[in-house]
């Protein structure tokens, strides 16, 4: 495995000479701290492409100026070491000088399916997301490149941005993994007390409870978004940031479950902002 720090010339060495050798590349963008729902992404891009590319880098683009960019959690070394085991061709791992200059100007924003969720109570974090992700695709000018439905909204975001642009990649969309109580994984875990990593089970268990709702034949979305509310509202150590039942490209409203949908939340936990959805219908991965 090659590891590139940062140099950008060198990254686009290495990837002219992967390109050369075995056939089609698959990107896997990260911002590190890596587990298995990051791994499933890589193993996926492994099996499917000639060689694979995965970037680590908190994007201090896409955290807002109250958010966690300083204390997100990193390890660098242990994640280039998970990387080498699985298979990886190249690991690039810039710094925020090797990718942005000083006076950085330019973001790609997407203006509809970026609006609501997450994006209305995280301002910029799209822009970030997109301006990120583009250059990342430039950078590479990946085959494929694989994105957790964990963040689906992030998901079809960048699928929009990618038919809207143009842009000459693939989208490839990976099921969410999940502890065996079935909490999602997520890097920021690691936030949550023991008292709180108990009662954040509640987002995936509220979750499977509205989707055996919807499979009994319950299409009122009022009616579904309320079963998880319940569950939600009974545990005070939970603040809700949002439930939304959304058709699952644009994410626009929904009122009666009539189309492949997608139930999505965000939940605090203490400090800690936790996001889990689950897919009602069936939704192109
Ligand atoms: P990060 O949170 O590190 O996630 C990297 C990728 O792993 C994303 O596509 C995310 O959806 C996926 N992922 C995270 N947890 C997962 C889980 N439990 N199961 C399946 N996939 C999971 O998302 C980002 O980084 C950044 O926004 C990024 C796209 C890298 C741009 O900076």
């Amino acid at each position: 495995m090659i590891r590139i720090d940062g140099n950008i010339a060198k990254l686009r060495e290495a990837v002219r000479c992967l390109r050369k050798g075995s056939g089609s590349i698959g990107l896997v963008p990260t911002m590190g701290y890596l587990h298995e729902g990051h791994l499933s992404l890589v193993r996926k891009s492994i099996s499917e492409n000639g060689s694979t590319v995965v970037t680590i880098f908190v994007n201090p683009l896409q955290f807002g100026p109250n958010e966690d960019y300083e204390a997100y959690p990193r390890d660098l070394e242990k994640d280039c070491l998970l990387l080498e085991k699985e298979g990886v061709d190249i690991v690039f791992c810039p710094k925020p000088e090797d990718l942005y200059y000083p006076d950085h100007s330019t973001y790609v924003v997407e203006e509809r399916v970026s609006r609501d969720l997450c994006g209305a109570s995280r301002p910029g974090h799209f822009r970030g997301v997109c301006t990120i992700v583009l250059k990342l695709f430039l950078l590479i000018g990946p085959d494929r490149a694989y994105f957790g439905e964990k963040d689906f909204q992030q998901l079809q975001v960048i699928r929009r941005m990618v038919r809207d642009l143009n842009v000459p990649v693939e989208i490839r969309g990976c099921p969410i993994v999940r502890e065996k109580d079935g909490l999602a994984l997520s890097s920021r875990n690691v936030y949550l007390s023991p008292s709180e990593r108990l009662s954040a089970v509640a987002l995936s268990r509220s979750l499977k409870a509205a989707k055996e709702l919807y499979d009994s034949g319950e299409k009122n979305a009022g009616k579904i978004i309320g079963c998880v509310q319940e569950e939600l509202l009974s545990d005070p150590a939970l603040r809700v940031e949002y439930i939304e039942l959304r058709d699952a490209e644009e994410l626009s409203v929904l009122e009666t479950v009539d189309k492949p949908a997608v139930l999505a939340l965000a939940v605090r936990v203490g400090k800690t902002r936790l996001i889990d959805n689950v897919k009602l219908g069936e939704v192109e991965a």
